[in-house]
């Protein structure tokens, strides 16, 4: 966990519905139809996305920086896939993880536009959420989102985040800089590593 690994850590958990695993250097493909098809959809809440997301060339690219963060423990970055493992319906990612007397991270997620409101992130968060706090001792998992995002702060509410802030021109998304909502979860069950 504190040193650097030299393979990529292979997570992959089961829920009711879905697979939800650390992406690989395979997931190109998968991720760039992700990414064009929900482009239109998820532009009003997520930063610009330059054309590279929507080509495998582009995430064949990223991938390899992702996998590096994977390998060191610096970040993990989930999708949710169908039972066969064939379409991406979403992704979750908790990144700048530190830990020393910190032990946090931040969370990001999206889903595709044709998965809202059938209970999906919810469903992988658990899991994915259970994992951070079990086996990456993660004590405060921090997600943020802007005022109007509904479905973004009713999704947090559900899993029992909390709101602690309110930050104004928080991020810039959609080329814009943003106010924000901040919220956290902590574990109530953290112990140290052994
Ligand atoms: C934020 C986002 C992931 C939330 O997706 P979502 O589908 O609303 O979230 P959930 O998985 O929790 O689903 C809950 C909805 O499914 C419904 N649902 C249906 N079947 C369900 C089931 N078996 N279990 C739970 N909920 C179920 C719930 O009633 C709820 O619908 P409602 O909000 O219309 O009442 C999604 O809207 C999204 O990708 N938005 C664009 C990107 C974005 O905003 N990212 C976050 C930036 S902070």
């Amino acid at each position: 966990m504190f040193g650097y690994r030299s393979s990529s850590p292979k997570v992959s958990l089961t829920t009711d519905r879905l697979i939800v695993r650390l992406v690989h250097e395979r997931d190109a493909y998968r991720l760039a139809d992700y990414y064009s098809e929900n482009r239109l959809f998820l532009k009003p809440w997520e930063p610009v996305r330059d054309d590279s997301y929507c080509y495998p060339s582009g995430w064949q690219a990223r991938l390899g920086m992702i996998t590096e963060l994977q390998k060191q423990g610096n970040a993990f970055y989930f999708i949710l896939l169908d039972k066969n493992e064939e379409e991406i319906y979403g992704v979750a990612n908790f990144s700048n993880i530190l830990r020393g007397s910190f032990y946090a991270c931040y969370l990001g997620y999206s889903l595709g536009e044709k998965w809202q409101g059938q209970g999906y992130m919810q469903e992988a968060l658990q899991a994915a959420i259970r994992y951070m706090f079990r086996q990456q001792k993660m004590h405060r998992i921090m997600a943020n989102y802007m005022p109007h995002n509904q479905r973004s702060g009713g999704l947090l509410e559900r899993l029992g985040f909390e709101r602690e802030g309110y930050a104004k021109e928080y991020l810039l998304i959609d080329g814009k800089w943003r106010d924000h909502v901040l919220t956290a979860l902590t574990n109530p069950e953290w112990s140290p590593m052994p």
